[in-house]
Order: C-alpha cells, then sequence, then structure tokens
C-alpha cells in the first residue's frame, strides 16, 4: 500500500509533532496565535524564514506562497529590511514620542497612496478597520456600517457579523446584540446596496474588501466597486475600502491607484510595515480631521473620535516599514509577483486539465486560488465558495507540504517579488505530486 498523504506528513514532521502537546498545554486549541494556525493532526512548526523558503523545525524547506499572511511582498527577511531593522535595534524599541522614522513612513503613505492627505498608524489591520468604521461613524453622524458577505477585515467585533457562511450568524460567539444591530450584511450586489442605502438613513460607511472576500477568494464582478464608490457619493455614505491586502500589492498605491478608484477612506497593514506588527487608515483631509485635537476642550473631549495605542508607529515597524515601502514604490516587485503568479495559475490550470480533475484555478494579481468541486466558478456565491469539504483542503495543503510547497490557506496563496521561475517551475512538480495524490486517494473526483 502507497503512503498516504497523512502518513508523509506525519513521518516527515517529527519534531513538530513532539513540541505539540506543549502547544496544546498552553495556547487554546494548540495552534499559537491564531485560528489559522490549527491544524490536524498538528501543524508544521516553522523555525526561519529566508527569502521564499520557509523551513520548520525538522529542516524540511518550503517554497513559501504564503508569505507571513501576505504581508512580505520582498520575500522573507529582505536584506534591505533586515538592515533597517538591525540599525533600529540599538537605538530603541518605543518611544511614545512622535519620531522622524514615522514621520517618514507617513509622508511615504501620502505620497504612494492616492486617497491618503492624512494618515494615522495602528497596531494591526484589524484595528486600521475598526478605527476606519469608527471615523466613519463620526464623520457622518450616523452608525451603522454596511459591509459585503464573508469579506474579511479582521477578528473585532464589528467585522464578525458576515464574515462567515451562514451569513446572518455572526463569525464568533461573544458578539453583542448591539453589535449586529450596526452592521448590515449584503450580498455584493449593487442593487441591494442602493436598496439600503436609499430606505435606511442611518448608515455611516460601506466597508469593502478590495480584491473581493478574502484575497480574492470570492471575486468581485467587474465595476462593482466604481458602483459602490457612486452610491456612497450620491448618498453621503463614506467608502471606506479595505485595502490590508491590495495595498502596495496590486500596485504601489494600491488596488485604488491600480483602477483609478476614489475611497474616502482605506485600511492598510501587512506589506505597510515590512512585515513588522502594526496597520494604518488613511483618506482624506476632511474625514480624517474627526480624529484631530485642536486645544478646544469642549471639542476634543465631546465632537471627536479617540485614538490611542502604545505600540503605533513602534520605531522598528517604522524602520522597516520604510525600508520596505521605498522598495515597493518602484513597482517591480509588484511586476515580478504578478508574472510569477500567472505562470503559476497556468501551469496549475495544465496539471487540473491533465489529471481532469473538478477543480479550476484563479486569482488577480500575485495571487492564486483552487476550488474544489467545479471547473469554473461562474456564477458562485460566497456560501459556496467558502464552502469547499475541510478534509479535501487539508489534505491538498499537507500533500503539497510534504512536496516542499505551503500556501497561505488551505488552497490559496499569494507570491512575492522574489519568486523565481524556477521557484515556480519546482513548484508546479510538488503541485502534480499533490494532484496525483488526492486522486490515488480517491479525494478529488473526475470532472
Ligand atoms: C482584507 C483584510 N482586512 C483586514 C485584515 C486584518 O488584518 P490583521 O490580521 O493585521 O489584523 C486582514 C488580514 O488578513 C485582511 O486580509
Amino acid at each position: 500500500m502507497a503512503e498516504t498523504i497523512r502518513e508523509a506528513y506525519i513521518r516527515k514532521n517529527p519534531g513538530s509533532a513532539e513540541l505539540y502537546p506543549r502547544f496544546k498545554d498552553v495556547f487554546p486549541g494548540g495552534g499559537g496565535g491564531h485560528d489559522m494556525r490549527v491544524a490536524e493532526p498538528f501543524p508544521i512548526c516553522i523555525a526561519r524564514g529566508q527569502g521564499t523558503r520557509l523551513w520548520d523545525v525538522d529542516g524540511n524547506e518550503y517554497i513559501d506562497f504564503g508569505l507571513g499572511s501576505a504581508s512580505l511582498l520582498l520575500g522573507h527577511s529582505h536584506p534591505a529590511v533586515v538592515e533597517a531593522l538591525v540599525q533600529a535595534a540599538p537605538r530603541g524599541s518605543q518611544f511614545s514620542h512622535p519620531h522622524e522614522a514615522e514621520l517618514e513612513w507617513g509622508e511615504r503613505v501620502c505620497n504612494l497612496v492616492p486617497c491618503a492627505d492624512k494618515v494615522r498608524f495602528v497596531g494591526s489591520g484589524a484595528e486600521a478597520t475598526m478605527l476606519s468604521m469608527r471615523v466613519a461613524r463620526a464623520y457622518t453622524g450616523k452608525e451603522k456600517i454596511v459591509r459585503w458577505e464573508s469579506h474579511y477585515h479582521g477578528w473585532h467585533d464589528y467585522a464578525m457579523p458576515g464574515s462567515l457562511p451562514p451569513f446572518d450568524v455572526p463569525a464568533s460567539t461573544g458578539v453583542p446584540r448591539g453589535v449586529m444591530d450596526s452592521v448590515i450584511v449584503l450580498p455584493p450586489d449593487l442593487d441591494a446596496l442602493e436598496r439600503t442605502l436609499a430606505n435606511d438613513n442611518n448608515i455611516a460607511g460601506v466597508i469593502t474588501e478590495g480584491s473581493g472576500a478574502s484575497y480574492g477568494t470570492v471575486p468581485l464582478k467587474s465595476g462593482f466597486l466604481e458602483g459602490v464608490r457612486k452610491l456612497t457619493r450620491q448618498y453621503n455614505v463614506v467608502m471606506i475600502l479595505d485595502e490590508v491586502i491590495t495595498g502596495f500589492r496590486w500596485s504601489p498605491g494600491g488596488l485604488q491607484q491600480k483602477i483609478g478608484l476614489d475611497p474616502d477612506l482605506c485600511t492598510m497593514a501587512k506589506i505597510l510595515t515590512g512585515g513588522l506588527p502594526g496597520g494604518a487608515v488613511a483618506g482624506s483631509d476632511e474625514i480624517m480631521r474627526v480624529i484631530a485635537q485642536t486645544g478646544d476642550s469642549h471639542h476634543d473631549r465631546f465632537q471627536r473620535v479617540s485614538h490611542g495605542g502604545t505600540f503605533n508607529a513602534n520605531s522598528y515597524a517604522a524602520a522597516t516599514g520604510n525600508a520596505a515601502l521605498k522598495i515597493v514604490a518602484t513597482g517591480e516587485m509588484q511586476e515580478t509577483a504578478d508574472r510569477m503568479a500567472e505562470r503559476l495559475r497556468v501551469g496549475l490550470r495544465e496539471i487540473v486539465d491533465r489529471y481532469e480533475v473538478a477543480a479550476c484555478v484563479y486569482g488577480d494579481s500575485s495571487t492564486f486560488h483552487v476550488y474544489f468541486g467545479a471547473r469554473s466558478i461562474e456564477g458562485f456565491d460566497a456560501g459556496t465558495l467558502k464552502d469547499q469539504p475541510l478534509d479535501i483542503q487539508n489534505a491538498f495543503r499537507q500533500a503539497l507540504q510534504v512536496r516542499g510547497v505551503d500556501l497561505m490557506s488551505r488552497t490559496s496563496g499569494v507570491l512575492s517579488g522574489v519568486h523565481t521561475e524556477a521557484d515556480i517551475d519546482r513548484s508546479l512538480e510538488a503541485f502534480d505530486g499533490a494532484f496525483k495524490a488526492m486522486v490515488d486517494e480517491g479525494l478529488v473526483s473526475h470532472s
């Protein structure tokens, strides 16, 4: 009997398996600090990363298409980012005062991102979307936020309604009723948005993940973002573009620059920091002014958005952010990442065709997604696309891991500007082997 995917995974990862009980002793669920890091029978434990590669505690090497949850457009440990961190390290980690690296970082953001007249740094992408919603509410004096089924905006309370199917049940327990009542979840449909905006005059903003839900797992129809812009303008509602994924990746100025969109606010994180914790909200001067203190005690106490955060614009994150954005600004990394992603998607489609499996491959910019169950996702809604059987997804990721490739989620990934054609071709061999193993185990059906 040939070794199964699961048996190969267990055989190749004795060190990770040995550490797992200790993880379970300390962390609820055993996966460390994030729901997505939980895996069956245990997750691989990573030791280091360099360029396009990760190495785990057993010495296994991976071509990485996860790239720090899409934060590393420049790859792991890019020399310029490492140098910036090394230079910054002895000068102090946290000043809690304005500092020049923060100023330079803010200027870089405002120069690169079209809608950014003003920027506020925060601690993460989730904090960015949370602050953006508060700013929209404060600016309009209205209470509700419209969001789209299955779009991911982080884990805070206001991001939980509608982020997972079934969309009428929040993605987490522990979310107060009051929060649920202040978030309207819609299918990504402009008519639905127009009806909602016309019938409810308590709407502050509409937040949209620029790529479509979960970095494009559920692609948006062409013209959708422009339609949201038109309607939000028409009804005086703040358009928030969540560029935590697309920011600096779709182009140096993000998706908004690439397609010429003019959101009121945008949220950023990931590539923004060069791979350290952090995020930002940026937008028009007029709207961002709701955060400003004026010195008028009545205004500052009663008429403005309060915002804090010890580690906002932390000096190490500002240093690595500046180093990364300097490189990002040239557009070369994005151009290479997009080209490599296209090479990968084309190669993956050839493999799917060769094995005649019911699967399809898609993705924009430097992303790729594999959907198991159909040869096309045409007409599929978020509920269907987000509902692939977990055993198939797990087997796919593990079949790749044992062949030296890792993904961002179980069935999709992102590329960097340092992936090479040789990396892609080597990865495609691993994908070929993974599809074959899945066919052999009867996990995927023929189309
Ligand atoms: C589109 C989008 N928004 C917000 C977030 C939350 O960012 P963070 O994980 O930094 O809190 C993410 C994270 O993946 C994201 O993809």
